[in-house]
């Protein structure tokens, strides 16, 4: 009997069932993959599964036992390289879990953080990776009252929430140290968003590195961007626009360090030779720019594979610890700063 077209597109497990000539019990035995059914009645329920395209409900299946294998992953801005690369670390380690990404991109605004947060809930996600913007100390409030597992990654947020981040305060210290043995001794310092953790650990760390090697710390050389490469070369107009004596950048991510670096050859000051110039991330672009960027560089697929067991730890009960797992990045040495110290 040939069922009809939609039929086929609904069939439910009870169709299965009548088709095979067995219970709903084995077919769903035999579809969870029990091996506790015989070899032929097997063949007979795949074959009926088969004729009818029957798919089982995925949602129904979530309400059924309890879990939809699937992560939801929130971050602050999808045109950024950096977030693609750790979604990527994290899609790889979930597949190898068998759990599902629903990536969401908030564009750092609290109302679609909420929104998303409310969705994934809404979706029985069973656990979240949350990235927020500059002001999402409410929504870090909201996942905390979950039932739902969540871990914050590459950016912590008060300490109700285990996090995966990176040793932000050395990467600042590493990048602005080594434009100090580069010889470089008036250096501006262009921040992201100063609300965020990561930010004010790479500012923690220039001033740690200045004040090591017995730089004075200048105020006038610091300026604000918000990690966009528009902001970077708004960042470089404004210092050289302000007449201080400058001959070293550190910008606190690669974007804004690839602004700095266009705005200053605009203006006919060359780099590294007058501007020595770091930058944060080691997105794919750093090392094909000219000059090629000196970079401190997040080891953003670790991150994102940690992230993703200390999630799924928390999904299966194995570790529900509160956990800050930091992680060390590494200076990686361009052209932008002169090349190799000494
Ligand atoms: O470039 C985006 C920045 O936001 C990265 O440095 C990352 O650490 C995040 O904080």
């Amino acid at each position: 009997m040939q069922q009809k077209k939609a039929d086929l597109a609904n069939a439910t497990i009870k169709d299965v069932a009548r088709a095979a000539k067995v219970s709903i019990a084995t077919v769903s035995r035999i579809l969870n993959g029990k091996d506790t059914v015989s070899p032929p009645l097997v063949e007979r329920v795949m074959a009926a599964v088969e004729e009818l395209q029957y798919h089982p409900n995925a949602m129904a299946r979530a309400l059924k036992v309890n879990e939809s294998r699937s992560i939801g992953l929130i971050i602050p801005d999808i045109e950024n390289p950096f977030f693609p690369a750790l979604v990527r670390g994290v899609e790889d380690a979930a597949q190898m879990h068998h759990y599902a990404v629903i990536l969401c991109n908030t564009d750092s605004k609290p109302e679609e953080e909420e929104k998303y947060i409310r969705f994934l809930q809404s979706k029985r996600v069973d656990g979240i990776l949350f990235t927020g913007g500059p002001r999402s100390e409410r929504n870090v409030e909201l996942l905390s009252t979950l039932s739902i597992p969540v871990v914050l990654l590459d950016r912590r947020v008060g300490s109700q929430l285990s996090a995966v981040i990176t040793n932000n305060r050395l990467g600042g210290f590493m990048a602005t140290e080594h434009l100090i043995k580069k010889g470089r001794r008036r250096i501006a310092f262009i921040s992201g968003p100063a609300e965020l953790s990561s930010v004010q650990e790479r500012r923690q760390g220039y001033a740690e590195a200045l004040e090591q090697y017995g730089l004075a710390p200048d105020q006038d050389l610091i300026q604000a961007g918000d990690f966009s490469f528009e902001s970077g070369y708004q960042a470089a107009s404004r210092l050289v626009a302000s007449g201080q004596e400058f001959d070293g950048v550190f910008a606190a991510n690669d974007l804004m360090a690839i602004g700095a670096i266009e705005y200053l050859a605009a203006y006919g000051l060359r780099v590294p030779a007058e501007i020595a110039v770091t930058g944060y991330d080691d997105i794919r672009m750093a090392g094909w720019y000219k000059p090629s960027l000196t970079t401190v560089r997040q080891p953003v697929y670790i991150m994102g594979q940690s992230a993703v067991k200390m999630i799924i730890d928390r999904i299966t009960g194995e570790n529900r610890q509160y956990t800050e797992q930091i992680i060390t990045p590494e200076l990686v040495v361009r052209e932008s700063s002169g090349g190799k110290e000494g």
